[in-house]
């Protein structure tokens, strides 16, 4: 019979992502209400090893639900991953009576969850991530946000691409992951897509671009995953290939940013509440998520990436959608 657990530990870990601070707000106050200690770490899974616990009581997560980033802190810890790291994260753990922790992250915030719960700590994991490239879950959080963050931008970059009749490459985060490419585009109205899941090639862009213009299009918009190519190699392909003029903008760490959408506030919300009542019921060793539209819960041990895209609508964009 596994000991009751009475002080848990919260921690982001990883990239950070909007809706974080949302779901550490849901853990503090749900805890609160179940009478459980709260332990704030600092920066991830360095946090655990160097011993940067914060007490975190409700009044301490006013106010963030709406605010981007994380107010954890987070960081990407290599010590921890080691044999060494691991037994001395336990130990810590342990010295300072944290029975559990919740940990929210993308897949080696996961691996990092299910290290623990294999050993003296019980975890339950939240996916968190703008790449959305988890198992388990059909959608992280900050996926939203970043996808409206996309959007906002191409739209204002199709208005000045429209103006000078121009070839726009915009590269776009999601790691080896094409959703945020392909999610972008369908919702941006974008012309091509180019994403690591799918061959492409820069004749068969060049083909759509000759068509798009003959037909009276008076721009181009290519979106490209930083996991497939960068744009300023698929922009110098591009006027090779038609001469024409193109212009590139890496969307880069702005795609991070941001208060998060109604959409992840309400998910980190739901998922910070979810994670803490499995908790209180023992439950743990599972990464909470959304599976056909409804709460599920996964195996921490079993988590890892996998392709999220529509590939589908990946040939449809291209071919339909954009004509
Ligand atoms: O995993 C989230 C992510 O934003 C990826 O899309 C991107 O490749 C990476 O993190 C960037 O990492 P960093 O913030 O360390 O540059």
């Amino acid at each position: 019979m596994s000991r009751k657990i009475l002080k848990i530990g919260v921690l982001t870990s990883g990239g950070d992502a909007p809706g974080m601070n949302a779901a550490i707000r849901a853990v503090v106050r749900t805890a609160t209400y179940h009478q459980l200690e709260v332990i704030g770490i600092r920066r991830g899974f360095k946090g655990i090893l160097e011993q940067d616990f914060i007490s975190l009581k409700p009044r301490d997560v006013g106010n963030i639900i709406q605010r981007g980033g994380t107010m954890l802190l987070t960081a990407r810890s290599e010590d921890f991953k080691t044999p060494k790291g691991l037994k001395q994260a336990v130990c810590n753990l342990e010295s300072a009576g944290i029975d559990a922790v919740i940990v929210i992250g993308g897949d080696g915030s996961m691996h990092g969850a299910a290290a623990l719960e294999a050993r003296s700590i019980r975890a339950v994991g939240i996916p968190a991530t703008i790449d959305n490239d988890i198992q388990g879950t059909e959608i992280c959080l900050g996926v939203d946000t970043c996808l409206n963050t996309i959007i906002n931008a191409v739209d204002k970059l199709r208005d000045t691409a429209l103006s000078h009749e121009r070839i726009f490459v915009i590269e776009v985060m999601g790691n080896g992951s094409g959703y945020l490419a392909i999610e972008g585009a369908i919702a941006a109205g974008a012309e091509s897509v180019i994403i690591p899941e799918m061959k492409w090639s820069i004749a068969d862009i060049g083909n759509r671009v000759a068509r798009g213009y003959q037909k009276g299009k008076k721009s181009h918009i290519i979106l490209v995953s930083e996991g497939a190519a960068k744009a300023d190699d698929v922009a110098k392909a591009i006027i090779k290939e038609t001469g024409m003029e193109v212009r590139i903008t890496v969307l880069g760490h702005v795609q991070r940013g941001g208060s998060p959408t109604v959409r992840d506030r309400n998910l980190g919300t739901r998922f910070g509440y979810e994670a803490v009542n499995c908790l209180v019921k023992n439950d743990t060793g599972n990464m909470v998520g959304i599976l056909n539209n409804r709460l599920s819960y996964s195996p921490l041990s079993e988590i890892t990436t996998s392709s999220q895209i529509d590939k589908k609508m990946y040939q449809a964009i291209q071919n339909i959608l954009s004509v």
